[in-house]
């Protein structure tokens, strides 16, 4: 495909997070229940986790299910657990051949059974491989993972909290630093999504339901990302 965007292999950023959303959008433009949004989010999950370990990004983070999301009809909770059982499932052979590693943040212990079996041992098979670090965020809240980031620096005999040692009980504290998020289907929102992870990330919002994002809108992020210059707060 000629079209795509050129890209500094360089300057890619080393962890790329996205709030995959519009799912429900698209399925409605197209006259279908909500579950075949997220079935046809499962398509582009697949896709950006190939673009990303052949451009050789070191982590992305998908938002998968966050903690509010048990708010949403029995129905539509089961079906994305079902979904998530059944992705780990199919993609665990794909996942190994692309050395994948998998991992997951947010309160696991929250999944039903069969998911979080899944899951689990995914991450126990998939934790020696060396290539890109995929993790799912489930059962996840920003503030929920400071909030449990402060209780187990407290059981560890913290009285006393800065920056660094907070930093060393957040779910993946091995992550490299965030530096691209990326939101999709237009609405200008963190909604509880690494909250501090996300303090110097760079932000990208596209209009693309999830479903619809592919390669070329991932090229097309990480080009707009390289023309931007990072000031952490400097000049
Ligand atoms: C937001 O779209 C999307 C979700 C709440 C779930 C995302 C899940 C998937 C893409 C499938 C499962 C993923 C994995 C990794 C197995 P929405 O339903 O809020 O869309 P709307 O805002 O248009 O209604």
């Amino acid at each position: 495909m000629s079209s795509l965007p050129h890209i500094d292999s360089t300057k890619l950023p080393r962890h790329i997070a996205v709030i995959m959303d519009g799912n429900g959008r698209w399925a409605k433009q197209r006259h279908l229940p909500r579950l075949f949004g997220h079935r046809a989010g499962i398509t582009s999950v697949r896709e950006i986790v190939r673009v990303c370990g052949e451009l050789g990004i070191e982590c992305l983070t998908l938002y998968a299910f966050s903690s509010e999301n048990w708010t949403r009809p029995t129905t539509e909770v089961k079906a994305l657990m079902r979904l998530l059982q059944q992705y780990i499932g199919r993609e665990l052979p794909e996942l190994q051949k692309s050395k994948v590693r998998l991992r997951a943040i947010g309160r696991l212990d929250g999944l039903p059974e069969g998911p979080k079996a899944k899951l689990l041992s995914a991450i126990d098979a998939t934790s020696q491989n060396k290539g890109l670090t995929l993790v799912l965020a489930l059962n996840y809240g920003g503030r929920q993972e400071i909030v449990d980031a402060c209780n187990k620096a407290m059981a560890s005999g913290h009285s006393k909290l800065d920056e660094k040692t907070l930093q060393r009980y957040l779910y993946a504290p091995d992550c490299p630093e965030l530096d691209l998020l990326i939101r999709t289907s237009g609405e200008m929102r963190l909604s509880n999504f690494l909250l501090w992870e996300s303090a110097y990330a760079e932000l990208y919002v596209t209009k693309t339901f999830w479903p619809d994002f592919r390669k070329a809108h991932l090229y097309e992020a990480v080009a707009d990302y390289q023309r931007r210059h990072r000031r952490f707060g400097g000049l």
